[in-house]
């Protein structure tokens, strides 16, 4: 099929080049001319595992990627992939939506062959159908019978996007008309998971539902660790247990320094937000948020119960990605962490093996240090914010420090004095 993808960001990127694996002639358009270029050289903008071979096997060849919509008409759907961060009130804003809605409209008004337009971006419910649609066809010049539309959200991980793009556990397809489903449901053909087909407002919820319900079962693991911190009971034996529940299942349950990155904690605010909107008080939703604002702030509490002041004190923080195995700091638990630090006084010495850079555009005054040994030299206390799988092997880096006095706020490290957050 010809697909046409809007949004070389995260999930457009990530989209298009699975796509193209899957066979298909792929046309991506981003308006950023800087991403344009180094997607066509075969380069990835944004560290993903994979992603860089996957481009390389398939850009310029059935992968193209351009600034215009030209070759919109020509092609059999067009995915909208653009973002939808949060607004100041805690709304999603739809501003990148309602332009790439103008554009497709703009460049499918003459066209006479079949053309499904599918929503990828995570948006509100009736998004779709009051917002995308009506935009789309008001020039009045699109025959009905020439277009359909569809919402089609993703479940992609940072770091694992391809694995979860190849092998989903489900395609959901909202759709208002079965022939619109059924193309999309064609794009996926090759891929071993369930397609669950609903409503077009339903498959919006759906996305926002299961971040929710994920993001709840991380809170509430927290929740029970901090309990179980008072008791001296190990969390992580406890949600072994539970987990093992088939009702419940194990993933999810890692408790620490709570969830970060560019979706969960946009997402629950963005439904606080409609709930609102709507007179409901969504008080799980907002414990989500409380328990996970308040996970950060209790690793530095517990540096100072140890250590006292922290003025003037060097703590190396180690880990700066809201997770592993991503460059990606947006809504970190660290920046939140290192300002606290700052405002108490402390020297912040910092590494993270991927995500420096990123970090220090958010928080320039502090010291990136190039490996985890040199941020510990000489340091009264360490943070660990992040699991990335190098900090496990870390031991005697840890002499290097003036005192050892290490908390963790993943469950990462092997070293016996350490005292986890939770744990
Ligand atoms: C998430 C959803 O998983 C994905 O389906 C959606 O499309 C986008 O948002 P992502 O943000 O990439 O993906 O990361 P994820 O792996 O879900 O982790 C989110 C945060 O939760 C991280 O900060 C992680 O450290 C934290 N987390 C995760 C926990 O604290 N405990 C856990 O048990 C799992």
């Amino acid at each position: 099929m010809r697909i046409s993808v809007v949004g070389g960001g995260y999930v457009g990127l990530v989209s298009s080049a699975c796509l193209a694996e899957l066979g298909h002639s792929v046309n991506l358009i981003e308006i950023d001319k800087k991403k344009v270029t180094c997607i066509k050289s075969g380069h990835s903008p944004i560290f993903e595992d994979g992603l860089d071979e996957m481009l390389a096997k398939h850009i310029n060849l059935n992968l193209k990627i351009s600034s215009d919509y030209n070759d919109v008409p020509l092609s059999d759907a067009t995915f909208i992939c653009v973002g939808t961060p949060q607004s100041h009130d805690g709304s999603a804003d739809l501003s990148m939506i309602k332009a790439a809605s103008h554009s497709i409209g703009n460049v499918l008004r003459d066209s006479e062959k079949y053309h499904v337009v599918a929503v990828k971006s995570t948006v509100p419910p009736s998004t779709t159908q009051q917002l995308v649609m009506p935009i789309i066809l008001e020039n009045g010049r699109i025959k009905d019978q020439n277009i359909g539309f569809v919402m089609n959200p993703e479940f992609l991980r940072e770091g694992r996007a391809i694995q979860d793009f190849m092998k989903p556990d489900r395609i959901v397809i909202g759709s208002s008309d079965i022939k619109a489903g059924d193309l999309i449901a064609t794009v996926y053909h090759g891929l071993n998971a369930p397609v669950v087909r609903t409503g077009i407002t339903e498959a919006e919820m759906v996305k926002y539902a299961s971040n929710a319900f994920l993001a709840t079962k991380i809170s509430f693991s927290n929740e029970i660790g901090n309990i179980c911190k008072r008791l001296g009971i190990d969390v992580y034996e406890v949600m072994k247990g539970v987990g093992l529940d088939h009702r419940i299942n194990p993933y999810f349950l890692n408790a620490g320094a709570g969830f970060g990155g560019s979706c969960f904690p946009k997402d629950i605010m963005a439904l606080i937000h409609l709930a609102e909107r709507l007179e409901e008080d969504p008080i799980l939703l907002k414990s989500i948020i409380t328990v996970n604002e308040h996970q950060p702030k209790r690793m530095v509490d517990m540096l100072e119960k140890k250590i006292g002041s922290l003025s003037g004190k060097k703590v190396a923080v180690l880990g700066l990605a809201f997770k592993d195995n991503t460059d990606d700091v947006r809504d970190s638990r660290s920046i939140g962490v290192i300002l606290d630090l700052k405002n108490k006084g402390a020297w912040v010495a910092a590494y993270d093996p991927k995500a420096n850079v990123s970090m220090r555009s958010i928080i320039p005054d502090i010291d990136y240090c190039s490996s985890a040994a040199e941020a510990l030299k000489n340091a009264d206390a360490c943070l660990v914010m992040t699991e990335w799988p190098e900090f496990s092997s870390l031991e005697k880096e840890f002499d290097l420090m003036k005192s050892r006095i290490i908390i963790e706020g993943r469950k990462i490290l092997s070293c016996a004095d350490c005292e986890g957050i939770c744990w």
